[in-house]
């Protein structure tokens, strides 16, 4: 082994996909998610109904598939986890990755809190556990939910279902990416995608569906001149393709060489936004359906956004079905399914940038990472305050932490080290579908410009206006400190040194010279 050229490809062993099915089945099963099912009917829903399209699909043109290129691209071109891939594109930035990983950690501390009680909900859907009042079974009896405080209180009910969620997390992710990440979406997603259609179609021919629809995609223009729907648009668009956090920069760094990277990121958007806009369609069906039972306007109806949707709305819809407990069954049962194939990629980001930065073996980081989220998730989304604590943790995590993610990193590539040219350069030699100059544009541009105008509004409305009418101090602790834990965090485990495999040997592939302009 000489000394490597500009040339060479280091010949480092990386585990990978088994084929570029299993890497698209992979990256629709972490895109495809909660954020799908469980968070986008509602926001589109009080962002302006069918108007949400326009900054939806804005949002997806001009930043979502424009940063899953630029994810991809750092990912397949340094073949790392986005810390040691930023550390090989310029030391310096190594911060970013740790800031990115930082975020996909206290996502998943509250996304698996969801699952979990996804997991109960199926097991209640049997015999309608919930009863009448589901909102009262929901928030008082599953919950327990009390005031904005920092309790220490336990739900054993929520408890126990979140830790047996992380126990499945760990083992997916100490068998691997072929044997565990991979094996658990060729499962999973044709299995999602087949319940998801039953569950649409059935919505569709429940009485009162149309005036469900009709609710939904009613637009309301005048909410596109208010910035929040477009940040709520930019803010769901990053969440549901799982950019800017990591996620997918890890998961390109196990595709294969001769990776059709841009044509496979097509197919994944066009796959979540489908699925998004199916699930809107089938929880609006089912919400006329509901409407019609009890001759109110949808507009009156209670619950219809935030974390209440799936968990309260649903079951009172499902009480009124004939047969609605197979619709409860397989409705839980796809989140679930979403939910899993989602927070297995990540976790994998975060295990896989704890096994390069510390030189551990995948079992050794996967159960370090799992036990480290583990802990929090469920002291913090499992106690009598957990429901408000995920609801505001949610809100700056994704509305500041992503979006901050996404400015720094599109500043940073293009014009602070100026490596635009050398990834669209990566993309298009290894891919059929070339980006070039409106690629560049987009991610040194319009995204950011457009970034940086929202987050300053979202920051000064956080500031001026709080958030739900919370205390001000919880919102310190719970929104704010988040992003400070986030900072703190990934300034630590940047300044650590560096424990993992020599990497000054590594070159980048394909062979495209470093620096050439
Ligand atoms: N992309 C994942 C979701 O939509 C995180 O839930």
């Amino acid at each position: 082994m000489g000394t490597p050229s500009s040339t060479t490809v280091s010949v480092e062993k990386r585990e990978t996909w088994s084929s570029s099915t299993g890497f698209i089945l992979a990256a629709i099963g972490s895109a495809v998610g909660l954020g799908n099912i469980w968070r986008f009917p509602g926001v589109a829903y009080e962002s302006g109904g069918g108007a949400f399209i326009v900054p939806y699909l804005v949002a997806l043109l001009t930043a979502g598939i424009p940063i899953l290129f630029l994810d991809y691209a750092i990912g397949h071109r340094y073949r790392a986890a986005a810390p040691l891939a930023y550390r090989r594109m310029a030391k310096r930035t190594e911060g970013l990755g740790w800031f990115q990983i930082m975020i996909s950690f206290v996502i998943a501390t509250y996304y698996a809190a969801v699952i979990a009680w996804s997991c109960s909900y199926f097991i209640y859907s049997f015999n309608l556990k919930w009863g009448e009042d589901t909102r009262g079974f929901f928030l008082g009896e599953h919950l327990k939910v009390g005031d904005p405080e920092i309790s220490t209180s336990i739900v054993g009910t929520v408890a126990l279902p979140l830790v047996l969620v992380w126990v499945a997390v760990l083992v997916v992710i100490a068998l691997g990416v072929t044997k565990g990440v991979q094996a658990v979406n060729v499962i999973f997603i044709p299995l999602l995608f087949v319940a998801f259609a039953g569950l649409v179609l059935r919505a569709l021919t429940l009485p009162g569906a149309a005036d469900g629809l009709n609710a939904f995609f009613t637009p309301d223009w005048s909410a596109l001149t208010d910035l929040n729907v477009w940040i709520a648009a930019y803010a769901q668009i990053f969440f549901s393709l799982s950019i800017a956090f990591g996620i997918m920069v890890t998961y390109a760094s196990y595709q294969r060489r001769k990776a059709n990277m841009t044509s496979s990121g097509l197919v994944v958007a066009f796959a979540n936004s489908s699925f998004e806009i199916l699930a809107g369609i089938g929880v609006f069906a089912t919400l006329g359906f509901m409407a019609q039972q009890q001759s109110v306007a949808i507009a009156d109806m209670k619950d219809l956004t935030g974390p209440t949707l799936s968990f309260v709305t649903f079951p009172a819809v499902i009480n009124q079905m004939p047969g609605g407990n197979i619709f409860g069954v397989v409705f839980f049962g796809a989140l679930i399914m979403a939910g899993f194939t989602s927070i297995i990629s990540i976790l994998l980001g975060v295990a896989a940038s704890v096994q390069e930065k510390f030189g551990l073996s995948q079992r050794g980081s996967a159960i370090l990472v799992a036990a480290a989220c583990a802990i929090p998730s469920v002291l913090l989304f499992s106690t009598t305050s957990g429901l408000l604590a995920l609801d505001t943790v949610d809100q700056w995590a994704n509305n500041v932490g992503i979006v901050i993610s996404a400015i720094v990193m599109t500043v940073l590539v293009v014009w602070v080290l100026r490596r635009s040219r050398v990834l669209a350069r990566h993309l298009s030699t290894v891919s059929t579908f070339k980006v070039g100059r409106v690629w560049t544009v987009l991610i040194g541009f319009v995204a950011p410009v457009f970034l940086i105008i929202m987050l300053v509004q979202k920051v000064i409305s956080l500031i001026n206006d709080g958030y739900e009418e919370l205390p001000q101090w919880y919102l310190n602790v719970f929104g704010w400190g988040t992003i400070v834990f986030v900072v703190v965090a990934a300034a630590i485990l940047t300044a650590i040194p560096w424990k993992g495999r020599d990497d000054e040997t590594f070159t980048p592939w394909p062979p495209i010279e470093e620096e050439s302009r």
